[in-house]
Order: C-alpha cells, then sequence, then structure tokens
C-alpha cells in the first residue's frame, strides 16, 4: 500500500488569454492519488487487468469472438468485460456519429475507460470497428503509459464475405446509399500492419479462434506475484 501520503499538484499549467480556460483545465487540475495499489487490486482479482481489443469490418465476427472469449473467460473464473462499440453508442458515445472525427472521439473514449477497467483488474474485451491505425495506436500507447497490457486482435475476413454474411443489412443499406460513409464501401478500414493475432474467421471456425485468443489472453494476464 502506499500513495497517499504523496501530494502532488501542479501550477505550471497553459495559461489562455480571453477569459476561457482551454479543456484540460488550464493546469488548474491535479491528479487525485488513492490508497489502493493497483498492484493490491490485481491481487484481490488473482489476474492481471487489461485491455483486448478486436479490429475488424463490420461482419467480421468482432462481437461474436469478444462475446464468446468473455464467455470462455467466465467459465475459468476470470474477471472479464465486454465493450462494444454499438452498444457504447447508445449511452457514452451516443452523441458521436461516423465522420472521420467521431470515430476518433469514439475510439478514443472506449480506449479510456477499457483502460481505467483494466487498472481495476478486469479484462476488457472492446470490439469497434476503430477503422483508422492511429486512433489505434493512441489507445495502445495510453495503455502501455499505464503499464496495461494491450493485446490487438484483427478479425479479418474479406469485405466479400462480410457483405455476404451482412447479419444487419447494413451493407446492402449502404449499397443502396441509405449509409453514407459506411466502413468498407466509402469510408476505409486500415488494416493493422502487426497486429498481436490475426484471426481469419473466413478460414477457422469460431472453436479455432477462440481457442487461439483465449490462449494469448490468459498468458498476457496471468496472474503472477511479480508483476
Ligand atoms: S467505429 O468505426 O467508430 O469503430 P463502432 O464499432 O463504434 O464504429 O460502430 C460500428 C457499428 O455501427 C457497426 O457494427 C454498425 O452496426 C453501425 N454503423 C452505423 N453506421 C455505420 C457506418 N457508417 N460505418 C460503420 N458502421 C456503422
Amino acid at each position: 500500500m502506499g500513495g497517499a501520503d504523496t501530494f502532488f499538484t501542479s501550477a505550471n499549467g497553459p495559461t489562455t488569454e480571453g477569459g476561457s480556460l482551454p479543456k484540460n483545465g488550464g493546469g488548474n487540475i491535479t491528479w487525485s492519488h488513492v490508497q489502493v495499489e493497483r498492484i493490491d487490486r490485481w491481487r484481490l482479482m488473482r489476474q492481471r487487468g487489461g485491455v483486448v481489443w478486436f479490429t475488424g469490418l463490420s461482419g467480421s465476427g468482432k462481437s461474436t469472438l469478444a462475446t464468446g472469449l468473455d464467455a470462455r473467460l467466465h467459465i475459468l473464473r476470470r474477471a472479464s468485460f465486454v465493450l462494444d462499440g454499438d452498444n457504447l453508442r447508445h449511452g457514452l458515445c451516443r452523441d458521436l456519429g461516423f465522420s472521420s472525427s467521431d470515430r476518433t472521439e469514439n475510439i478514443r473514449r472506449a480506449g479510456e475507460v477499457g483502460c481505467l477497467m483494466a487498472e481495476a483488474g478486469l479484462i476488457v474485451i472492446c470490439s469497434l470497428i476503430s477503422p483508422f491505425t492511429a486512433d489505434r495506436q493512441l489507445v495502445r500507447e495510453s495503455c502501455e503509459k499505464r503499464n496495461v497490457s494491450f493485446l490487438e486482435i484483427y478479425v479479418n475476413a474479406p469485405l466479400a464475405v462480410c457483405e455476404h454474411r451482412d447479419p444487419k443489412g447494413l451493407y446492402r443499406k449502404a449499397r443502396q446509399g441509405q449509409i453514407p460513409g459506411f466502413t468498407g464501401i466509402d469510408s476505409p478500414y486500415e488494416a493493422p500492419e502487426s497486429p498481436d493475432l490475426e484471426l481469419r474467421t473466413d478460414l477457422n471456425s469460431l472453436d479455432e479462434c477462440l481457442e487461439s485468443v483465449s490462449r494469448l489472453v490468459l498468458n498476457a494476464n496471468a496472474y503472477d506475484e511479480g508483476v
């Protein structure tokens, strides 16, 4: 335990002219320390928290894999939680659309929440299209800065396969021009160049994919007295 007696305050923030403070509080916000060390939270959970990030086209199988992984971890008595893009857009991200800047903000929020939940000790399974490399990289950096593991899982199925599956009928609508800026149709998807794991959901069964991702996650988030 520790940290309670260290008090940090920053007086050196940016100043503004014209009276309005920048959104970061103009240097008038300080970090509030807690008394419970993260290692002690993780010890209590008997696991390391971490972020498992599924990225891929709509219809590639992200949500199926995310919920499948969550269920497997639960059976193995690991504490996990799914943050799904569609679901977050009903609440935390309900003010965001699908412009590039809104998607960037969407990923930033999901990443920040995921990282906080991981610091609390959960294995957080994030499932978002997250089409831009730079946005995913920012989440990775944010996690790694806080010493939280970040695993990027590329859920890969060719566009033609995703479009054929079309589980929500959205590709059909997009082709008819009813959803402008649909990922893969008229909005880009930047595939990860070096993901921690790539799952070809058109070539491998759901069970095979779940097996490889579970192995990776259990290894990365294994409890170890030395963490
Ligand atoms: S992301 O691009 O910002 O990462 P996110 O994963 O949150 O997207 O949401 C994607 C979901 O929103 C899709 O599964 C689909 O159901 C829905 N959706 C609605 N409009 C679009 C669009 N223009 N592009 C992609 N998905 C869309």
